[in-house]
């Protein structure tokens, strides 16, 4: 065989090679559901498979990488027989082996800062490919509250509602409603906070002007695409005569019962008093007389053996000693 011959053959070989690889590598195909939603504090899951083609049996896995665009290194690296992970990510399968086609992310907490598009590469030995699919966080608000300023108000007082709702994502709107159901929110002024944790807190202020206050007033907190989530309610007192009127009545009957019963009670301690105060009375009548012959006494009380008298008794010593 000839030089040229030689590199004719080993440039076939080698175009053989190449189109072998490349056609391998078809038979590879990551697929992971483009979008996943996590709930804030709870577990996320980035789904990702690994598909293989018809004349692919029994695939081995070599790497995986999955990592966090805008992140400087991996999450999560399996690397011939090694995984090592980040804190609070994990494969998702619990005893991942590098046969298990189900290579999916999980997070064990989700917080705001998990947001954001993730990058699962694979390498087999049947091909490699990769995908990208994204997480959006979520995060229910709070009931919301309602405070008054002052804090009880009439139809007839200047006055300002505040509503809040905290720890919601993303941002969220509150709006607020009157007893007929009047939407009263382009008065109202909203305010946004960002807290620590990547969460919203809104505070919504509604000024009313007296005259112009109605009974009832509802502040409704709506998530991010719209939803409802929940409401407040806030009641405005009718009048301030009936107002003032309701807690002396109220009161009176609790109150009533309260002297009712105190006064058993002092009546039980009285009478508990005077018992206590004549029968000392009675023991130190009986005493008494008895103290002018010790000697009786003392046997009188030993030879008795009555346990109730033992203070007695020793007095009795001490004054005979
Ligand atoms: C992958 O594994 C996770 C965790 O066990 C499971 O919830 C998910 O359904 C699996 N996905 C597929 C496509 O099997
Ligand atoms: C908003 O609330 C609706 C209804 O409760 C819910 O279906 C939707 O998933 C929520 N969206 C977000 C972004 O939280």
């Amino acid at each position: 065989m000839n030089m040229a011959s030689t590199g004719i053959l080993l440039f076939i070989f080698t175009v053989l090679y190449i189109s072998a690889g490349n056609a391998k590598k078809d038979f590879i195909n990551v697929q992971c559901k483009t979008e996943n939603v996590g709930q804030y504090g709870q577990q996320s899951l980035l789904e990702c498979v690994i598909q293989t083609g018809k004349d692919v049996t029994d695939a081995q896995i070599l790497v995986v990488t999955w990592k966090k665009q805008g992140d400087e290194g991996p999450l999560l690296v399996f690397n011939r027989g090694v995984t090592k992970h980040q804190p609070g990510f994990s494969f998702a399968e619990p005893s991942w082996n590098n046969r298990n086609m189900n290579v999916s992310l999980l997070i064990t907490s989700t917080a705001v800062v998990h947001k954001g598009v993730y990058t699962c590469v694979v390498m087999t030995d049947s091909g490699d490919g990769s995908k990208s699919t994204s997480l959006e966080v979520t995060a229910k608000y709070n009931v919301p509250t309602i405070q008054s300023t002052p804090k009880s108000i009439t139809p007839n007082t200047d006055c300002t509602l505040t509503c809040e709702s905290n720890g919601g994502y993303p941002k969220g709107q509150l709006r607020w409603f009157d007893q007929d159901n009047k939407d009263w929110t382009k008065s109202s002024k909203m305010e946004t906070k960002l807290t620590e944790s990547g969460l919203f807190h809104l505070s919504s202020k509604l000024s009313l002007l007296r005259g112009s206050v109605f009974s009832k007033y509802t502040c409704v907190v709506f998530n991010a695409s719209g939803g409802k989530e929940d409401e407040a309610t806030f009641e405005v007192l009718k009048e301030p005569e009936t107002r003032e009127g309701v807690p002396k009545g109220s009161a009176s009957k609790i109150v009533a019962p309260l002297v009712v019963i105190g006064s058993l009670i002092t009546g039980l301690l009285i009478a508990l008093l005077f018992y206590r105060r004549r029968s000392k009375q009675t023991r130190r009548h009986s005493t008494a007389p008895l103290m002018g012959d010790h000697q009786g006494v003392c046997t009188n009380e030993s030879d008795a053996e009555e346990g109730g008298h033992q203070e007695m008794d020793t007095k009795c010593r001490d004054s005979l000693a």
